[in-house]
């Protein structure tokens, strides 16, 4: 295959140029205001699969968002490869921080992309890496070196739980049938150290609201002789975590998978600088749970982190004021055995215990989903390392990551097959935040290295 180099630099600017059209789209999904733009995204999608070679895309019609679905099947006796990916972004909030308008992509060199980075919302989470596969695969159907039967299938809801994708996946087994699943869709060590991700967090998603008095009173006529909501709340979020910085819910940790000493040896193995961490995030210490490092503690442990909290006065100015409500939005990232909805139950009870008598507690569960982790002696993953080895010259380092992407542990379930996730993105591409970006020499390599696994799955497969 050693003309894929040569036909992307070939095409390299028309590569380029159609993300920054995909990315120009503002396909937020947790956004009702943005219903057209995602509809239009999954159209530019559909066709860009066409183009790509597929024989066969159609829009699949949900509750929600479509998914887009592709295939091309050369010969039923030959392995089949599953590509999921999303077209939805998370919001772009808050504005203000963005350098430059999130859906008017501009190219800018950083310390990591001298050869320049895209700036976009969607660049790297998903839009970017997702569009390296489409093109790769415009590159094996052009040249005649596709070796085995691709299916597509591109969701629009994925920052937004995946709930109708759980419900597709169960009503067309047949249909999605593969041999194993490849995800662009989380990140890699750094340039020069590929790695492929083995594990992904669960999640439980939760909020809460705690209610006082019946109205917002003076706080001067009241103050201190009724329960204060916020100064409750932060009290009671407050007791979640210990003084080792353990969560407090009782059976919280129950199923939590211990890793043997020569697993986190193994782990510890992997290069990794506090330094550059801390500087990274302008911090002077890191923090978290007693005994355990900082990449343990974002992988292979359980976590509870307010996301957002609000109520009483937050204008201009003061305002003397004892609010009747507080709220907050809670996420526990969980590992392997860890069940989320169990864990939901278990947060629910625990918090609703620990409400002092004068206020009201309601916990209401969001989304959730399992964790994953994928054994390293697979067809797919052996496939997969030999295909970085091809394009980096080097063997990439299993990793475990603290993202979440829940869909993946129902296609196991659902499909029956194992998932590889080749992710081409780096920790400081900002995903989620404002001014999120995507190398160039990422999307390049990627588009590089993804036929190789094409290849090597199905040598290794026909052995
Ligand atoms: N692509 C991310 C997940 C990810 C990123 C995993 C980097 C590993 C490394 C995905 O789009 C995402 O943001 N997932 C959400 C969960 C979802 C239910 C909203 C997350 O992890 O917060
Ligand atoms: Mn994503
Ligand atoms: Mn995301």
């Amino acid at each position: 295959m050693s003309n894929i180099q040569s036909y992307i630099s070939e095409h390299k600017d028309r590569f380029l140029n159609e993300l920054l059209e995909l990315l120009k789209i503002p396909s937020i999904s947790a956004d009702s205001a943005y219903k057209n733009d995602v509809l239009k995204t999954a159209d530019v999608i559909k066709d860009s699969l066409l183009k790509a070679g597929c024989d066969h895309v159609e829009v699949c019609k949900t509750d929600g968002y479509p998914i887009v679905y592709g295939e091309k099947i050369i010969d039923s006796n030959l392995p089949t490869v599953l590509v999921y990916g999303h077209y939805d972004v998370q919001p772009p909030d808050p504005l203000d921080l963005w350098d430059s308008p999130p859906f008017e992509p501009v190219i800018k060199n950083t310390e990591l992309h001298p050869e320049g980075a895209i700036f976009a919302r969607g660049a790297c989470d998903d839009k970017g890496q997702m569009y390296m596969h489409v093109k790769a695969m415009e590159f094996m159907t052009s040249q005649d070196e596709l070796p085995c039967n691709v299916k597509f299938m591109i969701e629009g809801e994925e920052e937004v739980g995946s709930e109708n994708l759980g419900v597709f996946v169960k009503a067309n087994r047949e249909k999605l049938k593969n041999d194993v699943i490849l995800i662009s869709d989380t990140g890699m060590i750094a340039k020069d150290v590929p790695s492929i991700t083995t594990g992904l967090r669960g999640l439980s998603y939760v909020e809460v609201e705690v209610t006082g008095p019946n109205r917002d009173l003076h706080s001067g006529l009241y103050g201190g002789a009724v329960a204060n909501p916020i100064n409750i709340l932060t009290k009671m979020i407050a007791s979640l975590h210990d003084e080792n910085n353990h969560i407090t819910i009782p059976r919280f940790y129950d199923k939590v998978e211990n890793l043997s000493n020569d697993e986190r040896a193994e782990m510890a193995k992997a290069p990794f600088s506090l330094e550059a961490y801390k500087k990274a995030l302008d911090i002077d210490a890191v923090y978290g749970e007693e005994s355990y490092t900082t990449n343990e503690r974002n992988s292979i442990r359980p976590t509870l982190d307010v996301n957002g909290i609000w109520g009483g006065y937050t204008g201009e100015g003061a305002k003397t004021v004892i609010a009747s409500k507080a709220y907050a939005k809670i996420s526990m990232r969980l590992v392997p055995n860890q069940d989320w909805e169990e864990i939901t139950d278990l947060f629910k009870s625990h918090f609703e215990s620990i409400a002092p008598k004068g206020v009201k507690v309601k916990v209401t569960p969001h989304h959730g989903g399992q964790g994953y982790v994928t054994p390293i002696d697979s067809l797919g993953y052996k496939a997969a390392s030999k295909a970085y080895e091809q394009t980096f010259g080097k063997t990439p380092i299993p990793q475990r990551s603290g993202g979440s992407i829940p869909i993946v542990s129902l296609f196991e379930q659902e499909l029956e097959s194992k998932t590889i996730l080749m992710g081409f993105g780096l920790d400081s591409d900002a995903i989620h935040s404002p001014n999120e970006h995507f190398g160039i020499w990422n999307y390049f390599k990627g588009i590089e290295t993804i036929p190789y696994f094409y290849k090597y799955f199905t040598e290794l497969k026909n052995k």
